[in-house]
């Protein structure tokens, strides 16, 4: 990379190395997601092949979009923003190398070892336990790194997006170490040191707290950066952001439960986890509607800044699935929705809506300025993608709503002799429709995802050749 970008304070070379990863994994994680799509149109499309075949695409694909695109995206944003806020660089170059390398390792590990079958068979948690224990260190590293530039600060005040990417990295650290806890029978083969309820309710505390932490509190670091200063006013009440922090790490850690409703979990535990989440509406809607308020008086910014509504339409997605998340954490709502496709609705309304709308709009906001530029190569290829991604996720989450209520209501349809009305098969083939749509929809995605790619590429280009030394303020 030319040194015609080098900042003179502040480590941007790590900024960038994971900005430009986020494109291209989120490119690779969403087309692996259009490819399970098509698969459960045409399931010809597993060709026959165990390491094609939808079980092991799946969680290369969750994987791919979780910690590679969103993970990515992560450390971009907070190195940067820590950085930015406490005004210092970051402590160490060569550790902030080793956290970009080392955990670009972990994930072309998963590209290889989830295909060919290698998985400790826990949900957002597969890698074995090599690779875990890469990741542990990497993780470690990153803690370090992100604190101890808290820790020399030039500023006397934390500010809140840092809070919020501490508590991400802290938690994922001690949710990752104690859920992979295995013991090794060969290389690539290990047994969870827990077992039966216990394991259930272990991976489920890991793996709520993966979406609380990683999926919200860690974009909602970005949210409390980006928001406000791509609509250039101040947070709306930085007092509630405080409150939001406190209150959301506090209650999201009890709400596990809800994912292991009429299970062998005690029957207090599963009640404990449904009223946590609903508890858990309150936090965050506070969250949403300080950063929507941050936009008082900017509202009219939005006919002409595609990046502001990238994440604006993302806070929309985040109120939406965190009201939608605790109606279907009560027992009774969760009898329909449990193992029918309002599941997988439910989490891209939360995974394409929220998380890769703040993604895509903070990588609007930050690439041009992380190569010497003041806004993308084309500002019409940003709107593009914006409608492109909004359609998408509605068509998605539309098609996967009619879907999960259709299976949820077949499923449970009797005859009057008290036997089932439909067949499993009936209802797959009802499903059909609604599968295409969403294959549509994942193709929008995509189709977006290729175009940021372009217009990435031609920023990068363009910095490249008029050789801009960067600005001094973002
Ligand atoms: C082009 C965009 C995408 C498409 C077409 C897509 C498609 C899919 C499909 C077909 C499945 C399997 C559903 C099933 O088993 O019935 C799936 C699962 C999943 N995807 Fe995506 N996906 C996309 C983007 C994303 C993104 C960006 C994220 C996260 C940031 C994500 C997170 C997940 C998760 C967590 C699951 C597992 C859900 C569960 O077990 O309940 N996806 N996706
Ligand atoms: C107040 C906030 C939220 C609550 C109370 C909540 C609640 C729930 C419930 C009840 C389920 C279904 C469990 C089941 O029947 O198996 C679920 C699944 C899921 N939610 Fe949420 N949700 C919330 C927000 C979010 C957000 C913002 C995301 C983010 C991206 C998200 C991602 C997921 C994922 C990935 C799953 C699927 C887990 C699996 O079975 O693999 N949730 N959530």
């Amino acid at each position: 990379m030319s040194t015609a970008f080098e900042h003179p304070t502040y480590n941007y070379k790590v900024v960038r190395q994971f900005a430009i990863m986020t494109v291209v994994w989120g490119i690779v994680g969403m087309t692996l997601g259009v490819i399970l799509a098509a698969q459960l149109v045409w399931p010809e499309l597993n060709l026959g092949l165990p390491w094609t075949s939808f079980g092991r695409l799946r969680p290369l694909h969750t994987n791919a979009v979780i910690f590679a695109f969103g993970g990515s995206a992560l450390f971009a944003t907070s190195y940067y923003v820590v950085q930015r806020t406490c005004q210092v660089r970051l402590i160490s170059d060569k550790l902030a190398a080793f956290t970009f390398w080392g955990y670009q390792a972990v994930i072309l590990c998963a590209v290889v070892t989830l295909p060919l079958g290698l998985t400790e068979v826990k949900e957002y948690a597969e890698l074995e336990w090599p690779i875990d224990i890469l990741l542990a260190v990497v993780w470690v590293t990153y803690a370090a790194v992100f604190l101890g530039t808290i820790k020399v600060r030039k500023t006397s005040h934390i500010y809140v997006a840092n809070w919020f990417f501490a508590a991400f990295i802290l938690t994922v650290a001690v949710l990752h170490i104690v859920n992979s806890a295995a013991l090794p029978v060969t290389a690539t083969y290990s047994i969870s040191i827990y077992s039966g309820a216990i394991d259930a309710m272990v991976q489920w505390w890991y793996g709520h707290n993966a979406v609380g932490f990683f999926l919200t509190a860690g974009f909602l670091g970005m949210m409390y950066y980006f928001v406000p200063k791509q609509a250039e006013r101040p947070v709306y009440s930085y007092r509630l952001s405080i409150v939001h922090f406190w209150a959301l790490i506090m209650v999201y850690m009890w709400a596990g439960p809800h994912h292991l409703h009429y299970t062998a979990l005690p029957n207090w535990a599963q009640s404990l986890g449904m009223v946590m989440s609903i508890i858990l509406l309150a936090p965050s809607w506070g969250g949403m509607i300080n950063g929507m308020m941050t936009l008082s008086g900017a509202w009219h910014k939005l006919r002409t800044d595609p990046t502001l509504r990238f994440l604006v339409v993302a806070l929309s997605f985040y109120g939406m699935s965190t009201f939608e998340g605790p109606m279907m954490a009560v027992k009774t709502v969760n009898a329909l929705s449990h193992y029918t496709d309002w599941t997988i609705g439910h989490v891209h309304a939360g995974a394409l809506g929220w998380v890769a709308m703040i993604t895509i709009g903070s990588m609007y906001h930050l690439i041009p300025r992380l190569f010497g530029r003041t806004e993308m190569y084309s500002v019409k290829l940003v709107a593009v993608h914006f409608w492109l991604a909004t359609i998408g996720t509605v068509l998605y989450i539309a098609a996967m709503w009619v879907n999960g209520i259709l299976q949820g209501l077949m499923w449970r349809a009797i005859n009057e002799d008290g036997t089932l009305m439909y067949t499993f098969v009936e209802t797959v083939e009802a499903s059909g429709p609604g599968y295409i749509v969403r294959l549509i929809g994942g193709l929008f995605w995509v189709t977006g995802m290729l175009i940021m790619a372009v217009n990435v590429a031609m920023t990068v280009k363009g910095s490249a050749k008029s050789g801009a030394p960067l600005p001094q303020t973002a």
